[in-house]
Formats: structure tokens, sequence, C-alpha cells
């Protein structure tokens, strides 16, 4: 697994903070006290594990002429390359229904570099070379045989050594399809017929629920081999969400709290002040279970509850993780009520300025019962977590944006204290922040100064980036990094996947079969913290 990609200068370009307005005033329950410095110095490389460059190869993006080709991935790349992290040897090719020719495809991504205030214009001439387009039928074997035949001949001119990365860049239904067309048409095919490797690299949702995932997975694995599926999850390519095993696993002060004995319970939020936006015929399908359950949640549960594996190693990191997913205590259905909230967002106010409810959202049936939000109690039947809930939350149109992982550990055994002070001691936390703050704090009790014994909470915090003055990742590079090196780590792997869905499929049919479904639906106002009955689990 590669951390730091080797990359030979260090001029990485910088990117807009896009940290909301409203969460640059985030306070905290209480104020930071105390600030611990990390080292005043470089990472050592020797303590960095990193590659060189990956294999010479052609990235195939497949739904080139859609809104994340041009959003996220050429910028990736193109970031990537202007930092010297990409192969020697490297091509793009778009590929779409749209007809477009090479010209028109570099124009357009031109301009949303552009856009995006991203351009270089002294470079940008010659990436722009390494940029194809080929117009494909995804219906029809006849194309994709002659986007085969285009990328032999790339391969030939170029020296790519017949290495391909297809990105599905489609909507999930055309995942199967298209999977298919390639394999049909020979370009799954590894170190044979003058390939290379091939990957298929697939955005979520992976199915819809258990019995489609495994279906999708079967029609797929014709093809493609589980050792070439790349199946993405940003949340895990965030350097923050990486950062939760170094930081459980490469101290030894924590690991040894990190169980029943001492943590009450943890809580994994991800709330988002953003709606449904214009992503209606998506969202209204999926729901906020599978937008950001069946995959970032499920991650976040996973890196803070599993094992040490023997080895930073993806294969046994991966099967610590399905070690989790296997132990999760599943729901009883029958009392459905004590284990989870729903909610939908109604009208209301975000940064002070009135948003529409989720029903009247441009594309959203205005008798939809969709979820945009769901608050879980988690349990992990296993020695370590035993009785420990974990509560996941997340929606939409909530008060903040913040994505944080907070471990609340449980009262001191006996307060000598009680006499003095008669009060209850606030507990310690610890919060790893994964967004907007970038840090890990710590809770504890001091003595507040002065004659009188009074307790105070203080924070001791780390933020992530202090001090760190080298090249950061977005996670769309992390990701490519990762695919062109065939390190799979920061990927799904179909076991776990399967695993999650099982424990969540049921839910989702009981939400959305059941006859009270609007019953067990709440609607909260935009910009509040979620149903009035969030408390109730
Ligand atoms: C995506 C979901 O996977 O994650 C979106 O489809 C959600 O609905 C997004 O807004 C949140 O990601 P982040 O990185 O902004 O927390």
């Amino acid at each position: 697994m590669q951390w730091f990609p080797q990359i030979k200068k260090v001029k990485w370009m910088k990117r807009e903070n896009s940290m909301d307005n409203d969460m640059k005033n985030k306070n905290n329950a209480t104020d930071p006290i105390i600030e611990v410095s990390a080292p005043a110095q470089e990472i050592s490389p020797k303590k960095c594990i990193g590659v060189e460059h990956s294999d010479p190869c052609t990235i195939v993006i497949v739904g080139a002429s859609g809104d994340l080709t041009a959003r996220k991935l050429v910028p990736a790349l193109f970031n990537l390359y202007l930092n010297d992290g990409l192969p020697d040897s490297f091509r793009i090719v778009g590929c779409g229904r749209t007809k477009l020719n090479d010209q028109q495809f570099r124009g357009k991504m031109e301009k949303s570099l552009m856009a995006k205030g991203l351009m270089d214009d002294a470079k940008w001439q010659a990436f722009s070379d390494v940029l194809h387009y080929r117009s494909v039928d995804y219906g029809d074997l006849g194309s994709f045989i002659n986007l085969a035949k285009f990328l032999r001949k790339l391969d030939q001119k170029h020296n790519t050594q017949g290495n391909k990365i297809f990105y599905l860049a489609l909507p999930p239904s055309l995942y199967k399809p298209v999977a298919q067309m390639l394999g049909q048409a020979g370009l799954s095919e590894e170190r044979e017929n003058g390939n290379g490797w091939s990957r298929l690299v697939i955005e979520k949702p992976f199915g819809r629920d258990l019995k489609t995932a495994v279906e999708l997975n079967q029609s797929i694995q014709r093809y493609f081999k589980e050792h070439q599926m790349f199946r993405i999850d940003h949340y895990l390519a965030k350097e923050t969400v990486q950062n939760v095993l170094m930081f459980r696993f490469a101290n030894a002060i924590f690991e040894p709290l990190w169980n029943r004995r001492y943590i009450e319970h943890v809580n994994i939020l991800a709330s988002e002040t953003l709606g449904v936006e214009h992503r209606a015929g998506y969202y209204e399908q999926a729901g906020v279970i599978r937008d950001m359950f069946q995959n970032h949640m499920m991650q976040l549960l996973a890196l803070t509850a599993m094992e040490a594996p023997s080895q930073f190693e993806t294969g046994r990191v991966r099967d610590e993780k399905v070690k989790v997913f296997r132990s999760l205590r599943p729901f009883p259905v029958e009392k459905l009520n004590e284990y989870i909230v729903l909610g939908q967002y109604g009208p209301g106010k975000i940064n002070g300025k009135p948003v529409p409810g989720y029903r009247e959202e441009p594309g959203i049936n205005p008798d939809s019962l969709t979820l945009t939000f769901a608050k879980m109690k988690v349990f992990i039947d296993n020695w370590r977590w035993q009785g420990v809930p974990f509560f996941l939350t997340s929606g939409k149109r909530l008060a903040k944006k913040i994505t944080e992982i907070t471990i609340q550990f449980k009262e001191i055994p006996h307060s000598m204290f009680r006499q003095i002070l008669g009060e209850r001691i606030d507990t310690n936390q610890l919060t790893l922040g994964i967004y907007p703050d970038e840090k890990v704090t710590l809770t504890f009790q001091t003595k507040n100064p002065g004659a009188r014994v009074c307790l105070r909470s203080v924070n001791m915090d780390f933020s992530y980036h202090q001090n760190y003055t080298g090249p950061i990742l977005d996670a769309y590079e992390k990701v490519l990094i990762d695919c062109m090196l065939g390190d799979q780590m920061l990927f799904w792997r179909q076991d776990s996947l399967e695993h999650c869905w099982s424990f969540l499929t049921p839910i989702l049919n009981e939400c959305e079969t059941c006859d009270n479904k609007s019953e067990m639906l709440h609607f909260y106002e935009s910009g509040s913290w979620g149903p009035r009955t969030i408390s109730r689990i």
C-alpha cells in the first residue's frame, strides 16, 4: 500500500479549501487549551511506504462525456501529471456515446480545468496530447472490438505495455452490460494476446441489495476476476480515514483501552448541509442507507472496530474488516424502532438561507418516502466489543457538515472527589476528526487554576497537517494512483460488500416494503440535527 507516492518534485498544486464558512465557526464543546505539537521535522522517507512509478498504462474512462470525468477524473490526472505522479508512458482514452473527436474532448477538459482554476498553460499542451476520445455504443459489441483495436495501436505507438484500466464513469445500470462488452471484446484478458494487466474500476452503488450485488458480481466476474476489480469508496482515500489504523496500531497507549472495558459507546457521524442537489434520479432510488451506510459508514465502523492484522498488507487488512462485518449483530426486525431512527428533510434554513424540503426539490416525487437521514445503533458480537453500542448517524441538510468518529470512554470507577465536588465527573472522549477539522482531540479533566478545588474539561489537539509541508493527495488522485499500482487495500472486496448488504438488506426490506413506512419516517427541519425522535435510541 502506498501512502506517499514517490514524487520527484514536491510542488503539489494548492487546492481550494472547500470548507463551509459555517464550519469555520464550528465551536467545540470545550476550547482547545493545550496544543501538542508534532516534532518539527520532515517525515523521513524511510518511514513512508512508497514505490516508484507504476507500470506504463492506458486509462480508459467509459462515460467520459459525463460530469465525473471533467469534474474529478481529468483534474486529478492532470494534477498527478504536474507533479510527476504518472508513469512515463501513459495515455488517457475517453469513451462515451456522445460523438466527439480528440480535439473536442481536449477542449472540453481544458474548459473544465480553467473553470476550476487548475490550468497550467505551459504544461497543458503536453498533457493534452495524451488525451484521446472514441465514441462507443454500449449495446454494440462491434464498437468495443473497434475500441480494442484502437487501444492495441495506441499501445504499440506509445509503449504502454498492454496495461489498461477501465474506469466506469457510468450510471450503475450500465456496469453489467459494459463490463460484459469489454470482456467479450477481449479487453479483460491479462498477459495473453499482447495484453498486460487489465483492471476495472467501479463506483458505488454496487447493487441495490444483497441479491443484486451478488448477481452483478457474478456477471462481471465472468470476465474480470476479483484481483482485477477496484470498487471505489472515496472515504477510504481520505488521509484522515487512513490515519485511523495508524493512530490505533502505531501507538501503544490507546489500544489497551480500545475495548468494552473502557469504552461506553462509539459515535460515527457524517452529517451534511447539502441536499439532494441535481441527483434526484439516483437519490430517489438510493436514499441514505444505500448512499452513505452501505459504504462509507460501514468502512468507518470497520476501521474503528477491527483487530490489528499481523501485517499492514492488503489481504490481511481486508480480512480483518470482513471479520467485523461478519460479527455485526443482525437487527431485531420486530423491534426496529429501538435501533433505528429514519428521517426526511423538510424546508428550513441552511447558513441562514431558506431551502426547500426534500419533496419540493426538482425531480423528487412530492409524496416521496425516500430516507435522507438515519441513525442506527449497531452492536458487534465479539469479545472486544460485546455490549458496546456504535451509533452511526448520517443525513442531508443537517446543521453542519461534520465527519468524525468519537470514542466515548466510561466513567471513572470511583470518584474520590465526590464529597468535595458533589458532581459527576465528565468522561474522557477521543475524537478522530475527518471533516472539517482534520485532527485528533482528547478531552480530559484537569484542575482549574486557583485556590479552590474544581475541575474543568480540556482538549489536547493534534491537527493532522501540522508541521507537514509535503504533497497532499485528493481522494481521486489517491484512488487513481492505487489503481495504477494495483493496490486494492482502499477498495471494497466482494465478501465485505456481501456481508454489509446482508446486514442492511433486512432493514431496507422492512423500511421499504412495510405498511407503516410513512410512520417510520420522521420529518426534520433543514438546518436542524435531524428528527426530534433522534434521542429515542
Ligand atoms: C457520496 C454520496 O458518496 O458521499 C453523497 O453519494 C455524499 O451523497 C458524499 O454527499 C459525501 O462525501 P464527502 O466526502 O463530502 O463527505
